[in-house]
């Protein structure tokens, strides 16, 4: 039996884009996901481009039975962790759904793993662990946990929690990746990020005003202590994003214990300067108009992207350009997205 990576989540926005690259590293694959924010359709898609065939377990991380059937119907090696919940206002308002999915479901996971001696596993978190309080550029040195909402606070206890667990049993290889603001979509097109109902991320609701399902974006403020007073973020392509999942994995194979990365591209771009890009490398009009500041905002955040350059080997190589015209290639081919 040929040995298997298994992507939880890889359905959703980043792991698709994560399984294409891995099939295209030749690394065999099979994703559980309970396509609660997702489709088949986005797997299908990467068959397609890369004339390679996945593994699909439809099933929640957070049933322990159903995943251990997966772990003896394959033989596992490594783990890419991405199922979860990732919309902040919606953990807000709904907390222990948070908690349970995101927190609880990484403990089945880890439970489940430990049985069955498979101890290597990547981590989706984010760079919201590090709070409101730190000094830009960020890097993993810098505390984490001055989470300020409910999501933010269950990728800070799931990153507690497999601290102590490498802490335990030196047989564990774990990486956590803190992700920026992933954004763009594949070249070809076929994939991209289909956000349920009104896009609450910048990119996703620039590029639907772009493509006329929305009137206008509105800019939350420009009052910051920024260059033009609109917030500043290491926006970060996802392929590159992708392609440092599958550094983190090459480089958790030889090394034991807990790592955390940064994968940012070190770079800060503003609100205004996302919307005038856009507009260049689409050729659209994207309207907007400056309201009040959303809650929670801060004022910038980007990435000391360095650890992951001398370690993984990995730096974000797509500039803005290309995450641009990326966006709107999927979003011009897709109105709909996948359905
Ligand atoms: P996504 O919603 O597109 O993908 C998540 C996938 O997990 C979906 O296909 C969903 O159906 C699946 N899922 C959710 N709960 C599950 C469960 N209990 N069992 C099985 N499958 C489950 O999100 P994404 O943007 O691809 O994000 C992937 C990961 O990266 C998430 O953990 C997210 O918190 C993290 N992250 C995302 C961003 C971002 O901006 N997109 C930023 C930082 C971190
Ligand atoms: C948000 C989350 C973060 C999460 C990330 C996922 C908050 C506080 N943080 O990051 O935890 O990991 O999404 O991608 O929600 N903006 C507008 N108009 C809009 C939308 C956004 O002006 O319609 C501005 C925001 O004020 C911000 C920037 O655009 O300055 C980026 O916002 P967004 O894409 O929502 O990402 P973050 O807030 O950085």
């Amino acid at each position: 039996m040929k040995q298997k990576v298994l992507v939880t989540g890889g359905a959703g926005y980043i792991g698709s884009h994560t399984v294409l690259e891995l099939l295209n590293n030749n690394y065999s694959v099979v994703v559980v996901d309970n396509l609660s924010n997702s489709s088949r359709e986005g797997l299908r898609r990467v068959e397609q481009i890369t004339q390679k065939t996945i593994d699909f377990e439809e099933i929640d991380i957070r049933d322990g039975d159903a995943l251990s059937r997966v772990f003896e119907r394959y033989d596992i090696q490594s783990v890419l962790h991405f199922a979860g919940h990732k919309s902040v206002g919606e953990s807000v308002a709904k907390p222990l759904q948070y908690y349970d999915n995101n927190f609880t479901g990484t403990l089945s996971l880890c439970e489940v793993m430990q049985r069955f001696n498979v101890y290597e596993l990547i981590f989706s978190s984010s760079a919201t662990v590090y709070g409101a309080t730190t000094q830009c550029p960020i890097s993993e040195s810098a505390p984490i946990g001055a989470t300020t909402n409910p999501y933010g606070s269950s990728k800070y206890m799931v990153e507690r929690m497999l601290m102590d667990l490498a802490k335990s049993d030196p047989q564990w290889r774990i990486a956590t990746l803190r992700y920026f603001n992933p954004v763009g979509a594949h070249p070809s097109g076929q994939l991209g990020e289909d956000p349920n109902g009104v896009p609450n991320n910048l990119v996703p609701f620039v590029s639907q005003v772009a493509v006329g399902k929305l009137s206008e974006v509105k800019v939350f403020g420009n009052d910051y202590n920024t260059a033009d007073g609109t917030g500043v973020r290491d926006y970060i392509h996802v392929v590159d994003l992708a392609l440092g999942h599958i550094a983190a994995l090459q480089y958790m194979e030889e090394h034991q214990g807990f790592e955390a990365f940064n994968l940012g591209t070190g770079r800060g771009h503003s609100v205004l300067n996302i919307i005038s890009a856009f507009e260049k490398y689409s050729g659209q009009k994207v309207p907007f108009r400056i309201v009040e500041r959303r809650s929670g905002d801060i004022a910038e955040c980007f990435a000391n992207p360095n650890k992951a350059k001398d370690i993984l080997n990995w730096s974000a190589e797509r500039d803005l350009k290309e995450m641009m015209e990326d966006t709107w290639r999927w979003q011009s081919k897709n109105p709909s997205g996948y359905s």
